[in-house]
This record gives C-alpha cells, structure tokens and sequence, in this order.
C-alpha cells in the first residue's frame, strides 16, 4: 500500500459512504478534512488541560499558557520566521488582512500613495483596500494575469512605481491554482520601497514556505486549510514592522498600564490579541503542521504536482470541459466549465455521486467574470487526495453530460 493509503486513515471522514458512494472529497480548497491528531490533541485539551492563557497563577493555566506559546513556535518554525513575536495568531486569514489594513493602512498609507494588487485576489484581498481607499483616498491599482492565469509580469511592473506603499497579492490563487513568482515580486516591489503582504491561504498548504527566504513584509494565512482547525488563523509580519502598528482591537491581554484616563499597550504579538484567544484552536493548529512537517512539505508538493498533471491529463478526456487557468506553474485547484451543464447542476450530480466540490464565483467574483464565467465548479485538493477521487470525478463529469 503506498504512503498516501496510509495517510488517509488519519481522516476518517475519508472512510466515510457519501450518499452510499466512497467520500470524493475534492473541496480542501475551502477547508480540509482534519486528522485525527489535531482531533485528539483538542479533545485532550478540553478534557485534561483546559484553562485560560496568560492569567492563572495556576498549573493549569501555566500548562496550556506553554501549550499555547509551544504553537506560536511550531508556527514560527513552520514558515520559517526570525522570531515567535513576528506570529499573530488571528480568527484566519480575512482576520490577518483586515488586521493590516486597519493598523498599518491607516496609519502609514496616505492619499497620495498607491497600493497594488491582482486581479486573481479573494475577495479578503480585495474589499479591506477598497474600503481604506474610501477611507483614505490613495489610489488602489489591480494588474493584469494573462488569460491563462499565469502571473503577468510585464503588467506587474507597469503598475508598480515610487508611489506603490503596498503590493498585496495572492501566492496561489484559490480560482486559477496560479502560484505567483513571490520571491521575484517581493524584491521588485521592495527596490521602490514598497511593502509586501502576501495572502498565503493555499500557498501555505501546498508549498513549503519560507517567510525569511521570500522576505515578504507580512503573510497571511488560515488554521482551517492547514488541516488545522477553524476559527485560528496567523499574521505573519516582521518584527519592526508590528512593532511601529498600532493595536487592532482593545481589551485585555494586549494593555500594559491602564488607568481610568489612559493606557499602554503591550508589544507585538500580545498586542494583537486582544481579549481570551481561541486556545484550543492554535494548540490544534501548532499539531495540524507539525502532522504535515512530520509528512513533509516537499513530499505534499510533489505528491499534488503528480496529482495536478494526472488531473490536467484526464480533463481533456471530457468533450465541452474547459479548464479555466492553466498557468504553467499551479496548484491543486482546478476551476472548470462543463459546456451546456450549469455549474449548480453539475454540483448537484456529482453529490449523488459522493463527489464534493465548490460552486460559484469562490469569494473572488471580479476574477471569475474577468475569466468569462459567472460561475465555476472548483475540484481542489488535498494531501490526502488520490488517483482515484480524479478518476471518480472524471466519470462523474462524463455521467453528468449524459442528462443534458
Ligand atoms: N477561500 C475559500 C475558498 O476558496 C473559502 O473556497
């Protein structure tokens, strides 16, 4: 039995009859499945060591305080960070976006500056810009991909100038699978002075990543992709630059001095997290990576390019399937039109057929349309999926032409 066998018994809603059907799950894109580590470690929590963080005099409120802080480590190490202060952890992604906007965007972005973004962005990457500009007034700019999804470099750069504060782009696009060419993006944006976030929400799960080695200025990224659980995500930013950000939320854990006139507040990353954080969730977290650190990134990533180059081949099998992004270098994220089907439909016939996927415009509808659709149906990966979820979606697509 190869190792992937083996790896899906660690999830044992993969074991599962859907609709009397095996569990196709091809939606890890929007969450993954969980294994049964992560699922234990948090049982164990509540069941052994539950407590509050960072306010008990107490050995059970000093026991998971450690827990707590033992994950922001494993996540420092995961993406390689300098240090555990640089490791926010946040509700997820959207959090850790909105996070930056409210802080460093309002108070180092200025009317006359430009922030610059794809058009491949989730909608988290997306609405916080438009709505500090209406804030603020600086200029949001949006740079081209190439029809197939692929990173536009020649748009990129026309875009990007002296007056460019901010490039926030995707790592690998949720639509498309596109991975951008982060480490070329970031040094250009950084030679006009630019900071760079980079939302890394299925860049993370599918790629090592490297925060030092990118030199990204802030990552973000979600718990509930990470095989981890939901409700925690992280913000990954560089110590200096946490540092010179004003708070984000108020409350307790995150004060220094409170009086009934004023209050200092304390040093990043505590100042961030305000009020009791979700505790179980980051202790799940920090066992979700170290699950797939255990696997190893580099296995996953070229596990899922087999899988990517099996799934691409099988496509174009299928009479009227178009395969909308196909940038050279992609991910496990396949976004497809089956002609004279109805995306909703579709996802409806390869339900009976135990198949799950996401429907519709993946919180990122301005890149849908800009792709031709209003409406797609997405298969996305997961370490866990094989050969077989592809076959098996591949004669669901095949059975679906049938009925129209
Ligand atoms: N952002 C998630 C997705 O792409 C929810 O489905």
């Amino acid at each position: 039995m190869d190792w992937i066998e083996e790896i899906r018994k660690d999830f044992p809603v993969l074991g599962q009859k859907i609709n009397g059907k095996p569990n196709t799950f091809l939606d890890s894109g929007a969450s993954a499945q969980k294994p049964l580590c992560v699922i234990n470690k948090m049982m164990d929590v509540y069941t052994k060591e539950y407590s509050n963080v960072h306010r008990g005099s107490y050995l059970l409120s000093e026991e998971i305080t450690s827990a707590y802080e033992e994950s922001r480590r494993i996540v420092q190490k995961f993406i390689n960070a300098e240090s555990e202060k640089e490791i926010v952890f946040t509700r997820n992604a959207t959090e850790s976006i909105n996070l930056v906007a409210a802080t460093w965007g309002r108070k180092f972005l200025t009317k006359m500056d430009e922030v610059l973004i794809s058009e491949a962005e989730h909608h988290a990457n997306l609405v916080p810009w438009q709505m500090l500009r209406d804030e603020i007034g600086f200029v949001l700019k949006i740079f081209k991909i190439n029809d197939d999804g692929s990173f536009n470099w020649d748009d990129f750069q026309q875009n990007l100038n002296g007056n460019t504060k901010l490039v926030s782009v995707t790592g690998m696009s949720n639509v498309l699978g596109t991975i951008f060419p982060l480490k070329e993006i970031i040094a250009a944006a950084h030679k006009v002075g630019a900071k760079v976030l980079v939302d890394g929400c299925q860049y993370v799960v599918h790629q090592k990543t490297d925060v030092k080695d990118l030199d990204c200025d802030f990552f973000a990224f979600s718990g509930h992709k990470t095989y981890g659980p939901t409700g925690i995500g992280v913000l990954y930013g560089k110590e200096k630059i946490l540092e010179a950000m004003p708070p984000y939320q108020f409350g307790g854990d995150m004060v220094n001095v409170v009086t009934y006139q004023s209050t200092t507040f304390d040093e990043p990353p505590a100042r961030f997290e305000a009020g009791t954080p979700a505790i179980v969730q980051a202790i799940g977290l920090g066992e979700a990576l170290k699950y797939m650190t255990n696997i190893g990134m580099d296995k996953i990533t070229s596990h899922e390019n087999e899988l990517v180059d099996y799934m691409h081949q099988r496509l174009q099998e299928v009479e009227g399937v178009t395969e909308v992004g196909t940038a050279p270098h992609k991910g496990g994220v396949f976004s497809i039109d089956l002609k004279g089907v109805h995306p909703q439909d579709l996802a409806f016939i390869l339900d009976k057929e135990g198949i799950a996927v996401r429907v519709g415009h993946h919180c990122a509808a301005p890149l849908v349309r800009r792709m031709g659709y209003e409406s797609l149906a997405r298969a996305s990966f997961g370490l866990y999926t094989n050969h077989e979820d592809i076959d098996r979606f591949i004669a669901a697509l095949q059975k679906a032409k049938t009925f129209f």
